[in-house]
């Protein structure tokens, strides 16, 4: 029993070293300053959006970067995250642009998502939106 834990905690320190190794090979010159922080709305967005949307390009959803790329309103494009049919029914014209534009498909709802978490997502749709215009 003794010998297997000892294997084991050679083993897990064997792994860890080789995994760090690789880090850094594959993080380039300075590996220290590329640390990548993972943004909360980045995680949202591969959870829940990424199926169906790119940012910068189109799938069966449009691109995300219409947001900022076409200056909807923030309170609009909430609204649509998190009832798009509520929106669409209203008879809100530009819900219904979208809609038609898309083929009717059906964007499902989100209303689990927080003030907080569509912020989040926003933030991260905007910055990786930036990243590709520079
Ligand atoms: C099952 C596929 C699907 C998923 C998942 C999905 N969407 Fe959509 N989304 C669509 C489609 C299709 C449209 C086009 C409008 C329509 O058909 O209702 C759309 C439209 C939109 C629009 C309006 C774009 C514009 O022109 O202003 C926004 C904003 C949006 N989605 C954000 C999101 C976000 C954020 C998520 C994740 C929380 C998400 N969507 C998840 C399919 C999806």
């Amino acid at each position: 029993m003794k010998g297997i834990f000892k294997l084991y905690l050679i083993l897990s320190v064997f792994f860890a070293a080789a995994c760090q190794s690789s880090k850094n090979r594959t993080s380039g010159a300075s590996p220290h300053k590329e640390k990548k922080e993972i943004r909360p709305g980045e995680v949202i967005f591969k959870q829940q959006c990424q199926v169906c949307h790119g940012i910068n390009e189109d799938k069966s959803g449009p691109a995300l970067k219409v947001i900022f790329s076409e200056n909807r309103k923030m309170q609009w494009v909430k609204k649509f995250i998190v009832n798009s049919q509520q929106l669409i029914q209203s008879g809100d014209k530009l819900a219904n642009a979208v809609y038609k534009k898309y083929h009717e498909s059906y964007m499902p709802e989100f209303k689990q998502l927080s003030e907080k978490q569509l912020d989040e997502l926003l933030k991260h749709i905007k910055l990786e939106y930036e990243k590709k215009k520079q």
